[in-house]
């Protein structure tokens, strides 16, 4: 009985003594590795600077990266002073960043959690920064397109298959060799629809993500628009010589239109 207690004993010592080492190891991910429905393969450090210089990353930002890999991107972006999250499915990843955040003091502002990117809460993204295969950016699409208008999404290299982006930005100087280059959507205000102008004046809206199509109709003339597009609730158009700005609230647009005798204020309201 008591050389049993003694073997226990020492195997239970053996286990822990093992189990010590292993906590020690720091854990080191491998680029390439698996993930659930991307592999791991890290933004250089500078694309992730030039990704958060194309959206425009300030300390009012809530930044959030869907499979966020070692923390990168939003402890960087919580260097700039933003808020931000970490959405990845590997533990060890979760695990790993949040070590990083804390070495580097931006835990307050920089958190990771394990969870599924395609089940994550997005709504309150004013940034979304990513790096994530076509695949995924398709099966994510209607929730970014969902995000309020405005927001930002910036991915690395990869975009959409119909929604072209906004701007773009490469790494300067040479210190990139592969995905060197960010990419910007600022998600698009819902201006689609007829829209009355005073009277019998109206302008008729489609549009595809960013960009516009339609005519304005003053008195019974007709003008095809050009030049027309969304960048988040701000919209610009164009109406022979007259060049339209203005900004979109709900069902209302109030802006300025330059061109023909000066400038003028105008207002739409959606019928
Ligand atoms: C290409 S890496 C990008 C890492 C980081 N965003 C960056 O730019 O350095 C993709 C990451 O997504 C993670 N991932 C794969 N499938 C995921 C899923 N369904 N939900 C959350 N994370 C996932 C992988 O583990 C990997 O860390």
């Amino acid at each position: 009985m008591k050389a049993r207690a003694v073997a226990a004993a020492c195997c239970l010592a053996a286990v822990s003594v093992t189990a010590a080492a292993t906590a020690q190891q720091p854990y080191t991910p491998t680029v390439g590795q698996p993930g659930k429905d991307v592999v791991w393969v890290p933004t250089p450090p500078e694309l992730v600077q030039t990704m958060l210089d194309l959206a425009r990353v300030t300390k009012d930002d809530y930044v959030i990266d869907l499979g966020s890999g070692d923390g990168r991107t939003i402890i960087a972006a919580a260097r700039r002073g933003a808020r931000g999250l970490g959405v990845e499915f590997n533990p060890e990843m979760v695990a790993l960043s949040r070590r990083l955040a804390e070495a580097a003091h931006l835990s307050d502002r920089a958190t990771f959690v394990q969870g599924d990117m395609f089940e994550a809460d997005i709504s309150k993204a004013t940034v979304m920064a990513i790096y994530l295969l076509p695949a995924n950016l398709e099966k994510l699409l209607p929730r970014f397109q969902a995000l309020a208008p405005g927001t930002r999404i910036v991915s690395n290299t990869f975009g959409f298959e119909e929604w072209d982006p906004d701007a773009r930005a490469a790494v300067e100087g040479g210190a990139c060799s592969n995905w060197c280059e960010a990419l910007l959507w600022i998600v698009p205000a819902s201006a689609a629809g007829v829209w009355s102008l005073g009277g019998p004046d109206t302008l008729t809206l489609t549009q595809l993500h960013q960009v516009l199509y339609g005519s304005l109709r003053i008195g019974d003339r007709d003008t095809p628009l050009t030049n027309a597009r969304m960048r988040g609730d701000h919209v610009t158009f164009s109406a022979g010589d007259r060049v339209y700005t203005g900004r979109l609230a709900g069902d209302t647009m109030t802006g300025t239109v330059t061109g023909g005798a000066g400038t003028a204020a105008w207002t739409a309201t959606r019928r």
